[in-house]
């Protein structure tokens, strides 16, 4: 008995030893009621909780109660042998709790314990570290959705700049940097893209003409076809069948049923100019065509669904108009949905220079003259002038100068203003360039000159050898052209 006894010892004693050397927490319950063992490790984070209750701190006294509760929870919740884990004041504790036969016959529980404090603080950390990184990931991620974004938009924005520069080639572009053009020019390219009625409005030689051109080529229509009337150089009747079409029979002359502009033109955009003198039934006939989008044949009665976009430009004031009963409000209205209006030359002085330099250009190669020069005195005559004929006025001016001038240089004998009528109206002088299509070059200067001619003996009240002298021509070659061009002083004394 003895010997059993001192083995016993030894056993304890050797598994005391054991115990006391590994860094987990190793405790011995007895009965879940009392702590039988506790090796150091546990000893040091609890504190000895194996001595008598009275022996203990009131701080112990609260440990061994929640030590012993969380042997009774496992034991009640057949956990025993499995791992698991729990808090304890501030730290995580992994824990294992297995039955232990003690070696005097008692029931006994062995209670491992491992403190995993640091380990989840640290995971926490590096949970939180990788949030952040995720964080900062996403943030950088939106950037360069954002970068890759703009990088879009700016290069569709770089292409739409680069159409819109190809699409205003030299001949039709509108120049001028003034703020009331600038402005002009950002509506223009704003209303382009929507299928809205567009009236243009100004005084003659604005640049109605050449914004319905922008506007068609800046449209959605621009590879749709694109006709243009004007209003006032049909008769009423064969502009409303040329319009509207016609059936067979419906007056003398229609054997045969034909298409109008507006069925032919379908899709695409018409430009209807000098609206202002349309006559009363052609205004109802328009109205028709504005307000439900579709036509009635000259002679027929079953309307056609027709989608053109209609821009429409007068010199005329037709809200004086409609008030003295010439025009129809309603079709005002309809026309008038945008409204486009360009200022008069001469309050926009800003642009003359542009303008000019724009039309030297123009005429310098068309003349294939070397104008490189322009006194500041032409420029100030320029500028001092009101331009009643606006901008086809100052490009005629340029274009004779560009013409008439020797070495290089415009000086004050090519500057020629056009002839203003009594009314102030100047005389209309159509740009030669508008028509040169099929002629030569020869009959193109022709023209010019014989302008030039009529012009200079204007001026100079029919007086040849006036004009010759100014014209730095001998006074018999100057007759010679006067007789070539049937050009007679007595007309112009
Ligand atoms: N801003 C501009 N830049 C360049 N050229 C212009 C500009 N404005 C007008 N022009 C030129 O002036 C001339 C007259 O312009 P346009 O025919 O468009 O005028 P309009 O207002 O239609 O005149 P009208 O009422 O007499 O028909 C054209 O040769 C046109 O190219
Ligand atoms: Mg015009």
């Amino acid at each position: 008995m003895k010997g059993i006894n001192e083995d016993c010892d030894r056993l304890i004693s050797n598994q005391k030893n054991l115990l006391d050397t590994i860094p987990e927490m190793v405790l011995l319950v007895k009965d879940s009621q009392t702590i039988e063992f506790m090796n150091p490790s546990a000893q040091s984070f609890f504190g000895n909780l194996c001595s008598s209750n009275d022996s203990m701190t009131s701080q112990e006294a609260k440990q061994l109660d929640s030590l012993l509760f969380i042997v009774a929870k496992t034991i009640n919740d057949e956990g025993i042998g499995e791992t698991l884990d729990t808090t304890f004041g501030e730290s995580h504790l992994e824990y294992t709790l297995a039955h232990f036969r003690g070696y005097k016959g008692d029931a006994l529980h062995w209670f491992f314990i491992r403190d995993l404090t640091d380990n989840k603080n640290q995971l926490e950390e590096l949970s939180l570290f990788h949030n952040s990184i995720e964080t900062i990931l996403s943030h950088k991620i939106s950037d360069l959705k954002e970068s890759e974004r703009m990088r879009r938009s700016l290069a569709s924005e770089l292409n739409s700049l680069k159409e819109h520069l190809k699409e205003q080639p030299e001949e039709g572009k509108m120049v001028g940097s003034s703020r009331a053009l600038s402005e002009l020019r950002d509506m223009v390219f704003q209303v382009a893209k929507s299928d809205a009625t567009i009236l243009i409005t100004g005084e003659s030689g604005t640049g109605k003409e050449l914004v319905a051109n922008l506007i068609r080529e800046s449209s959605t229509r621009n590879d749709k076809p694109f006709l243009k009337i004007n209003c006032n150089t049909i008769s009423d009747s064969l502009l409303e069948s040329d319009l509207f079409g016609h059936e067979k029979g419906s007056f003398t002359g229609a054997d045969s049923k034909r298409k109008g502009k507006f069925e032919v033109v379908d899709g695409g955009t018409i430009f209807l100019d000098e609206i202002g003198d349309i006559s009363a039934r052609m205004q109802a006939a328009l109205l028709r065509v504005l307000q439900d989008g579709e036509i009635i044949r000259v002679g027929g009665n079953s309307p056609v669904q027709i989608d053109v976009r209609v821009i429409a430009a007068t010199n005329r004031d037709l809200a004086g108009m409609v008030q003295d009963g010439s025009f129809r409000l309603d079709l005002f209205y309809r026309l008038n949905i945008i409204n486009i209006s360009i200022p008069p030359l001469r309050e926009r002085k800003d642009d003359i220079i542009d303008l000019t330099t724009h039309f030297i250009r123009k005429y310098r190669k068309a003349f294939k003259k070397e104008i490189s020069f322009l006194p500041q005195s032409i420029l100030d005559r320029l500028l001092l002038h009101d331009w009643p004929g606006n901008v086809r006025e100052l490009e005629n001016v340029i274009q004779r100068a560009v013409l008439m001038a020797k070495n290089n240089v415009i000086t004050e004998n090519e500057l020629f203003f056009d002839t203003v009528t009594q009314d102030n109206e100047p005389v209309s002088q159509s740009s030669h360039l508008d028509n040169i299509d099929g002629k030569s070059l020869k009959s193109l200067v022709a023209d010019v000159e014989r302008d030039i001619i009529v012009h200079s003996l204007q001026k100079n009240r029919g007086n040849v050898a006036e004009t010759a002298k100014l014209l730095d021509i001998g006074k018999t070659a100057f007759y010679d052209k006067m007789k070539r061009y049937n050009i007679s002083a007595k007309d112009h004394k």
